[in-house]
Formats: C-alpha cells, structure tokens, sequence
C-alpha cells in the first residue's frame, strides 16, 4: 500500500507555481491578483479564505479579500461582482460559499464574468468541462486528477466508483474521469444516496473516489484488494484531542480500509491540501489568458 501524500505534492506544486510568478514578474509581466469575497463569519469559510489569502502570498500572487456582513443584499453583493468582472487588475475571483440563505448562491456564480471564474462553478465552465474543452476545473476534481498524474496511477479502462453526486465533486470528477484523456478513460459508475447496495458497486471497483460526506461509510469489506481509494470527505467531528475541539474525518474507515489498496490517500493530508493549490492555478492560467 502506498500512501498518497498530497501535502509533499502540494509543496511541490507550489514551489513551482511560485517559480513560474517569479519568471513572469522578472520578465516585466503583471503578478497574478486574486480576489475574494467573504460574507458573514462562518467558522469554515473563514479558515478556507484565510488559507487561500495566504498560499497567494507564498506563491507570489496579489490577493484582494473583500468582505460583507451577513446581512448584505443580495443586489449589493452582485454589484461588487459585476464591479470586479470590469476590473482589469483582477485576473480571477472567488465568493466563498455558502452564503447566506436570502442570497441566491446560482444568480451569485452566473453574474461571475466565466473568465474571472477560478472555481469553475459558472455553467460555462461546467459545460466546457462536460464536453472536454478548455475551461476552469473547480478546485477539488482538479486536485484528485493532479494526484492520480503525479503517482503515475494507471486509469484508462479501469472501473471507476464515484460515491457522491454533488456539483462541486462526485459530478464534475466523475466527467473528467471518462473522458478521452489522462487521467481519464475510465468506466465510470456514480453512486448516491438513493443507490441499491452500494458494496455490489465498489468491490468491482479499480478506483473509488469517496465524496460522500459521510465519516468513514467505506468499510474494509467493500473494497476490492488492490483498489485505488480517494477520499474527499473532510466531516468536522468533536474531539478532545486537539486543540480546536475538533477532528477531520474522511469517508473511509481508513484502518480497514488501507490494508487492501496500491494506493490511498489520507485524511488530512490527501485531496485537502490541493485543493487550493488548483485554485492558485488556475489564477495563473487567468492571469496568463492561457483558456480565454
Ligand atoms: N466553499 C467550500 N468550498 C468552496 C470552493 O471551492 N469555492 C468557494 N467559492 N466556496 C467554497
């Protein structure tokens, strides 16, 4: 079994995003610039934000947060999106989700100019993805397949389960993985809620990308001996342990679980770290006008 480090692989991944700004810069071309919105003061998105403002500094880009009370309108709030589509200094921006209940999350993601969109939520993105042509990937299906690359893990024709459905996972990394590409070229079989026997599913399954957001649904006895296991599930859960007064816990019962794969990836450690790394690179890609 081998462990799927994505903490090393975003380190590395980072030093070389950074070395490719310190070029661009050296050579008279404008440093990356990130934008943000944050509204209210959820705990989670706090956290994220800080985090993505503080991987701009370390890789060299320029990151503007801009920040709302929770009871901002929802008009105010698409006016500062519409004013930062027309701002030629910003190369892409963000409007950390979720919001709040009177903001309309969809309209939100739909006024974001799809050019300036580094997550890769606008339905432009989303069908250019769907269709195999160039586009921003969102954060974390780009962050599975980067890790699958650099592990060299074989995926053409291989059986691949995706357990989850959501926009922001199960559906778009269930695409990428069957298309004509690598990684890529898989069977895909998507699993959710509502499906029959889940077990019957994953134990044929070569590749199993866990997306659930149920602490560790997958059990050591529904998993084939020598699958790749992905897991995506990050579930807060109370612990004495830390210092927080929380845990992390992933979709895999991950002592069972491991024993059984080539490869698997930790959580913490496994598909988080990458996530904002995918955003980092996508800035750069707007900021080089590499897709539009
Ligand atoms: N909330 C949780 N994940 C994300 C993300 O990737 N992007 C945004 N904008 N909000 C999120």
């Amino acid at each position: 079994m081998q462990l799927i480090d994505g903490k090393a692989i975003a380190a590395q991944i980072k030093a070389e995003l950074a070395e490719e700004v310190r070029q661009i810069v050296a050579t008279g071309g404008k440093r990356p610039h990130l934008a943000a919105i944050l509204v209210g003061h959820d705990g989670g998105s706090e956290t994220y934000v800080a985090s993505k403002v503080r991987t701009c500094e370390e890789v060299g880009f320029q990151s503007t947060l801009i920040r709302y009370e929770a009871d901002v309108s929802e008009a105010e709030l698409l006016a500062e999106v519409e004013r930062l589509n027309h701002d030629d200094d910003i190369d892409g921006f963000i409007v950390q989700l979720p919001l709040p209940k009177h903001i309309s999350e969809q309209k939100v993601i739909e006024t974001i100019d799809y050019r300036k969109d580094v997550d890769g939520f606008h339905p432009v993105n989303v069908g250019r993805m769907a269709i195999g042509l160039p586009c921003f990937v969102s954060a974390t299906p780009a962050g599975i397949l980067e890790l699958l690359k650099r592990y060299h893990i074989e995926t053409s024709g291989k059986h691949c389960v995706v357990l989850g459905r959501s926009n922001i996972v199960g559906k778009p990394v269930a695409n990428l993985l069957m298309q004509k590409a690598y990684p890529g070229d898989c069977t895909l079989t998507v699993c959710h809620s509502r499906t029959k026997d889940i077990k019957k599913y994953t134990r044929d399954a070569d590749i199993i990308i866990a997306a659930l957001g149920s602490p560790e649904f997958l059990k050591g006895d529904m998993v084939k001996e020598g699958a790749v296991v992905i897991d995506v599930g990050t579930t807060r859960v109370a612990s004495a342990e830390t210092k927080s007064g929380f845990k992390l816990k992933g979709d895999v019962a991950f002592d069972e679980v491991a024993p059984r794969c080539s490869f698997i990836t930790p959580v913490p450690g496994g598909v988080g770290p990458m996530t904002i790394i995918s955003l980092m690179r996508n800035t750069l890609l707007a900021g080089k006008k590499t897709i539009y």
